[in-house]
């Protein structure tokens, strides 16, 4: 399958790797690049030794020239405004090193974007709305990311996030007349042929692919999690500030977080203001499940394509799977 996408990085299959803050580590990123996709590792938060680690990891794991040139890391953009040290870090690495792409999300990318055209590295930017896209183009996006609300982790508040099915077409069309150059990738619920297929029509170059490729034998996530989102369906996810709370993650105001709606979940999603108030007591409860593995407390993050994962295979498998089927899918539909 060909797309602007796979001319663009070599890839065989349009499909890049969400780079999930320490769940795309650099076992998941080189099996991607491996097969043929690519491998963004996430740098998240920005630590500079997980960054360090999990980047070199994937360029030694991804075997051959070809691969490593497929592995690239992405950011969370207002974190970076604290501490920049690992962005830095992986913009420097020598020429065979550095990385293909670099991806930018949740806040203003233009602080950054000089380093990064000085690095000579291919800047992907992460945008939930519209009004979020100027910005982004003037920061030098080479590719953007429409990123919806049925999205796993981090993405836009329900108010104001918007869907797959209307967000691309919207994005398409306004690139198409203001920046043809720029690339378009949609992000949330693309877990199989059917809905890597459907982005390719709504005009899109490809996907960023998170949810379906945590739930694989690579991601560091724990297999407890992953566990509970192979039995979970699309309905079993919500939105809220509730984990971000009790993981003392001080996130933006827009932003909110999508996991599966646990028993803890559930007793807060009312009350988030309550337990922003006085966090303490849901906190223990919290911390003693993430050590326990309880899943009933301790959060597993995936988005509403969660209904669309059935099994935990390694990630070519995945890969492998959603090119044949969407391949598939067009096929007959031009039929
Ligand atoms: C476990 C997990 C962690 C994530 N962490 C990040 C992150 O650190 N940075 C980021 O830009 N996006 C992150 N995302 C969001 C992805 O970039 C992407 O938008 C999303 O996964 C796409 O929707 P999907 O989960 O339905 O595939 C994360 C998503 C998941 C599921």
């Amino acid at each position: 399958m060909k797309t602007r996408l796979t001319t663009l990085f070599d890839l065989s299959v349009p499909i890049a790797l969400a780079p999930m803050a320490l769940a795309a580590g650099g076992a998941l990123a080189a099996a991607c690049a491996r097969a043929g996709a690519l491998g963004l590792v996430g740098g998240g938060y920005g630590d500079l030794d997980w960054t360090q680690r999990e980047y070199e990891l994937a360029l030694r794991m991804a075997d051959t020239a070809a691969n490593r040139s497929r592995i690239g890391c992405g950011f969370i953009t207002w974190k970076l405004d604290e501490d920049a040290s690992a962005l830095d870090w992986v913009l420097d690495q020598p020429a065979p090193d550095k990385p293909r792409a670099l991806m930018l999300s949740f806040g203003d990318p233009r602080p950054y974007a000089a380093r990064v055209a000085a690095a000579g590295v291919p800047l992907v930017c992460q945008v939930q709305r519209m009004e979020q896209v100027p910005q982004a183009i003037e920061a030098g996006a080479r590719v953007i990311v429409a990123q919806a609300a049925e999205a796993g982790g981090h993405g836009m508040n329900s108010l104001q996030g918007r869907a797959t099915m209307t967000f691309v077409p919207e994005l398409a069309d306004w690139l198409a007349t203001h920046a043809p150059d720029t690339l378009l990738l949609a992000a949330g619920g693309i877990a199989d042929g059917r809905t890597l297929a459907a982005a390719l029509v709504l005009g899109a170059d490809g996907a960023l692919v998170g949810s379906r490729l945590w739930a694989t034998r690579e991601c560091l996530a724990t297999q407890g999690a992953k566990d509970q989102a192979v039995q979970t369906n699309g309905d079993g996810t919500a939105r809220s500030a509730v984990f971000d709370i009790l993981r003392r993650k001080n996130w933006p105001a827009p932003y909110d977080f999508r996991a599966i709606r646990n028993d803890l979940h559930q007793q807060w999603e009312g009350r988030v203001e309550a337990l922003r108030a006085d966090p303490a007591a849901a906190r223990a409860r919290y911390n003693a499940a993430v050590k326990a593995g309880d899943f009933s407390a301790a959060h597993a993050t995936v988005g509403e394509a969660a209904g669309l994962i059935n099994d935990c295979p390694p990630a070519a498998e995945v890969i492998e799977r959603i090119g044949r089927q969407a391949d598939d899918r067009l096929a007959r539909l031009s039929r």
